[in-house]
């Protein structure tokens, strides 16, 4: 028995617009006022994850109290604020905007599921946000990625069960955390995604009828 497919929900960093060059340099910034190593690669570990679990990353162990972590993740907030104001509707990643319009034409309920609580202003600037019937943001759990929480409860939002959903992720924190929650997933870009349904590179020139065909057929459901 197919699946019936009834939302799209997609991460938003690394999915509909790349911020994770902002999210880099904005840490960048703050460890080197701090005095803490910090490298392209490294950012790579921050994929997905909340804040919080940034800075924890960041720090590899080193012991901080809570006051300075709090005032390192508004410092590091704050550059990222100066990013967001550059950030333009041509900065959505190409194919996503086309993917959006198809989906929604054709009564697929469509959601943002991000652990970032700049979510709603990125999709502002990108002048997206009136395109989904629901976002779950780093406001909206405790337990962002990798737990199943952010999907569990954006799929409530949107009255969809797990099944009739396909998450779009380029995290491996993103990917286990719909694996976790029971969604179909995709896998994009070039991150350890490999335990997602089906992978692809990126959203260009994607169109609905593909993604529903390679999501059903590799598992013969
Ligand atoms: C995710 C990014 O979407 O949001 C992570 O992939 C980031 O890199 C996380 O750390 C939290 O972001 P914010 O905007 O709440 O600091
Ligand atoms: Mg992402």
């Amino acid at each position: 028995m197919s699946p019936e497919i009834r939302a799209f929900m997609f991460d938003l960093d690394g999915v509909i617009t790349d911020t994770a060059e902002f999210h880099y340099q904005s840490w960048k910034r703050l460890s080197e006022e701090v005095g803490i190593p910090f490298t392209r690669d490294d950012n790579e570990m921050l994929r997905g994850v909340s804040r919080r679990e940034s800075l924890n990353r960041i720090l590899k162990g080193r012991p901080i109290d809570e006051a300075t972590a709090q005032e390192w993740m508004d410092r590091k907030q704050g550059y990222y604020l100066g990013f967001l104001e550059t950030i333009k509707p041509e900065d959505a990643l190409p194919g996503v905007r086309d993917l959006l319009n198809e989906a929604q034409g054709m009564g697929i309920k469509l959601a943002v599921a991000s652990a970032s609580r700049n979510a709603r202003p990125v999709l502002e600037k990108l002048e997206l946000i009136s395109m989904f019937d629901a976002i779950g943001d780093g406001y909206s759990v405790v337990h962002t990625k990798p737990a199943p929480d952010l999907f569990l409860w954006t799929a409530g939002r949107l009255d969809v069960t797990p099944l009739q959903a396909i998450v779009f992720e380029d995290a491996e924190a993103g990917i286990d955390a719909a694996l976790k929650g029971g969604f179909w997933t995709v896998g994009l870009g070039t991150a350890d995604v490999s335990r997602a349904h089906v992978r692809l590179p990126n959203l260009d020139g994607v169109r609905v009828a593909d993604v529903l065909a390679k999501v059903i057929a590799p598992t013969g459901a």
